[in-house]
């Protein structure tokens, strides 16, 4: 049991080499080499987070993988290979993708998240659930920012892995990825053991705020102060980091991450239109709603204040009413 583990690991550990490898060494690897420039990545981020190639080919690595001796079925349960379907052999799962290693806690490598250079479909191919990789527990960069996460007790969240390289590049070294699978209970119970606060730093479009929405609660559960760094509508980390350029992107969102409870404020002006009475007052009303959530008293009124100056209602109403809301709730 423990040796197949340890050979899983070593599998994954060479073929991380050998993509690595054959992206800095080959010609095909220049076309992926070519597609990572185009995407602002620098040779020393490549080797940083050990970017690799897969060739289009059905057994680049299974034969390597061979002739190492390695036991092939143990390596398909791992993930690095699939099963042919008459059952004759095994092929190579990677096929012309860029490979992203990902590590586990300990830093050994678990599992690949591996992208196409155009649009086909699926745009990444990850590792399937195994053994040694398990999504719901897994974050991408976990052990490179450990020493970050410890000292500032702090991490923030991305979606992706191009969001983590570029903004770890930025300055960001306590950037985790969650690799577009929900948050799970399993990754917070993680994260509470090594921080005090997480910062959302998801996708500026429809999905990643409604899943950073849904994501909060999770960790709040798990005792988490939680935060949310405010990308410009649409954009990605990523791409924020290109357009506007790294000294700006810390200045403009890292910097200014809004509470938790004022990103679900801000995220209910998505359902309201605050013009006319009635919708305004529905706004307000809604708006309590998160309020009353709080527990703190004090910071419920630092709420309230905002409110009732931009609606123009009395604090002494809205603490009414809030206050009602409240007694609700217990
Ligand atoms: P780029 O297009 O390379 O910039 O990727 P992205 O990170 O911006 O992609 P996106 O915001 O669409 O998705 C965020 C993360 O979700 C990715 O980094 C992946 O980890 C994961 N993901 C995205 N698309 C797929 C997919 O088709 N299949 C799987 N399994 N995961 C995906
Ligand atoms: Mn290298
Ligand atoms: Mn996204
Ligand atoms: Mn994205
Ligand atoms: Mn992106």
């Amino acid at each position: 049991q423990d040796t197949t583990r340890l050979k899983q690991y070593e599998g994954h550990e060479l073929a991380a080499k050998l993509y690595h490898y054959l992206l800095n060494n080959t010609t095909h690897g220049q076309t992926a080499k070519s597609y990572l420039r185009s995407r602002g990545m620098s040779d020393r981020l490549i080797d940083e987070f050990s970017i690799g190639f897969a060739p289009d080919s059905w057994d680049t690595l299974t034969r390597f993988l061979q002739s190492r001796e390695f036991d092939l079925e143990l390596m398909e349960k791992g993930g690095l290979l699939s099963a042919k379907n008459d059952g004759s052999g095994y092929v190579d799962r990677f096929r012309n993708r860029i490979m992203f290693p990902i590590r586990n806690r300990e830093g050994k490598v678990c599992g690949f998240g591996g992208r196409v250079m155009d649009d086909s479909q699926p745009k990444y191919l990850n590792s399937p659930e195994s053994s040694l990789f398990a999504k719901s527990r897994i974050f991408y960069n976990f052990h490179a920012s450990r020493p970050v996460i410890r000292k500032t007790r702090r991490a923030v969240l991305f979606e992706g892995y191009m969001d983590v390289i570029k903004a770890w590049s930025a300055g960001v070294k306590n950037g985790l990825a969650t690799m577009g699978t929900a948050l799970t209970e399993e990754h917070a119970a993680i994260l509470q053991r090594h921080i005090d606060e997480a910062v959302f730093c998801y996708d500026g479009d429809d999905a990643g705020q409604a899943a950073i929405l849904k994501s909060i609660p999770i960790l709040e559960k798990a005792g988490l102060k939680v935060s949310v760094a405010m990308l410009p509508k649409g954009m990605d980390p990523d791409e924020c980091i290109t357009k506007l350029g790294p000294e700006r992107f810390i200045r403009e969102t890292m910097e200014h991450p809004v509470s938790a409870t004022k990103f679900k404020l801000l995220y209910l002006r998505k359902d309201h239109t605050l013009l006319g009475e009635e919708n305004r007052k529905n706004y307000v009303m809604d708006a309590l709603g998160i309020v009353a959530q709080l527990e703190s008293s004090t910071e419920r009124e630092v709420y309230l204040k905002e409110l009732s100056r931009e609606f123009e209602i009395s604090l002494e109403s809205l603490k009414a009413d809030c206050h009602r809301l409240v007694t609700e709730q217990q």
